[in-house]
């Protein structure tokens, strides 16, 4: 059993109270390689944000859980090497589907596990969230629930269909799971294609998809039940549409991919939305200048040449993030 606290690393409680009452959301970015990695707490430093480091189930299928939480370790290290005293970093596991596979991530130093119990029945949802919360707060993790489905056609979260969380709901969940923060579904989804094309209207001047907006009503209501409770957003991507350009112009085929518009979750971080993930938009990032670069020097075969535009690409793409559309900028908490 290794603690997260020997690691440097923090659990969300005191960053999300922080968000809620400031009005902001804290990134949750997704990570499966070096590069990424690297990205992302380079954005964290030089914006002075705290930040969420997320594992997905296919990313520790990848990468290998050991590897990855020791290199949340020494991304604590090289955040203070980069002139940041005190860095908020979160190691936190996302969409955990198991107590078991949560209580792993407990036991190697996540500071933060998400039980994704969201396609269960109510009650068995209720009942494996609150396994998961009893062993966690022993070690003080945090822990985030869902309620509701998110629609997707990608990956290994994905849902045929989107519920929109019920409001009448959260309370009895929040109060017998004892959660730290809640997922909610209000018409986000993962993946870069959120809508088909049937669900958005064109935007007669550009040509794009305009999606249908998220439902902000099913979330007052949440916020109604719940005053300052921390809420979270999945399936955050904006699919930046310069991005998929780039890859459909140097050899890639993305069409119709949409996501959720910027303003939208900008409006979605100034409520009690306190946590945002973000992982195809860094996806896309990547792609977008590995294939640019394989397109202009087709002789370059050194990975450093591709990996080394693309991680700086991701870089500006999360500073983008964290200070025009989730607003976690000069956010840590004053030592
Ligand atoms: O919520 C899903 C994340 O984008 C992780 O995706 O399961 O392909 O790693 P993944
Ligand atoms: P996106 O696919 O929209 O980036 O969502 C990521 C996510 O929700 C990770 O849990
Ligand atoms: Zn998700």
């Amino acid at each position: 059993m290794i603690s997260y606290k020997e690691l440097g690393l923090v659990n969300t409680r005191a960053m999300f109270a922080k968000a809620v009452d400031g009005g902001y959301a804290i990134p949750a970015f997704n990570f499966n390689n070096m590069e990424q990695l690297q990205a992302i707490i380079m954005a964290a430093v030089e914006t002075k944000s705290p930040v969420i480091l997320q594992v997905s189930k296919g990313a520790r299928n990848y990468a290998n859980q050991t590897l990855l939480r020791y290199m949340a370790q020494g991304a604590v290290e090289y955040a203070k090497e980069l002139g940041c005293a005190h860095p908020e970093i979160v190691l936190h596991l996302d969409h955990g589907d198991s107590f078991e596979l949560c209580k792993s991530c407990i036991d190697m130093g996540f500071s933060s596990v998400m039980i994704d119990g969201s396609a269960l029945p109510y009650d068995e949802n209720v009942a494996v969230t609150k396994k998961v919360v009893e062993y966690a707060h022993q070690f003080d993790v945090t822990v985030e629930g869902e309620l509701g489905v998110l629609a997707g056609v990608e990956d290994e979260v994905a849902a045929e269909e989107s519920h929109y969380t019920k409001p009448e709901e959260v309370i009895d969940f929040v109060t017998k799971t004892g959660v730290d923060s809640l997922a909610i579904s209000i018409g986000t989804s993962h993946g870069a294609y959120k809508f088909t094309p049937e669900q958005c209207t064109v935007d007669p001047a550009t040509g794009r998809l305009v999606p249908p907006p998220l439902a902000f009503d099913v979330l007052e209501a949440i916020e109604k039940k719940l005053p300052g409770f921390p809420i979270v957003l999945h399936g955050s991507s904006s699919v930046p549409q310069d991005e998929v350009d780039t890859i459909n112009a140097n050899g890639g085929c993305l069409k119709a991919a949409v996501g959720i518009p910027e303003e939208q979750l900008r409006k979605a971080a100034k409520s009690a939305v306190c946590k945002i993930n973000i992982d195809s938009d860094s996806r896309l990032a990547m792609t977008a200048a590995i294939r640019k670069t394989f397109a202009e020097k087709p002789a370059e075969f050194d990975p450093r040449k591709y990996l080394g535009p693309a991680r700086d690409s991701m870089k500006k793409l999360y500073e983008h993030k964290i200070i025009n559309v989730l607003g976690s900028n000069d956010k840590l908490i004053e030592k």
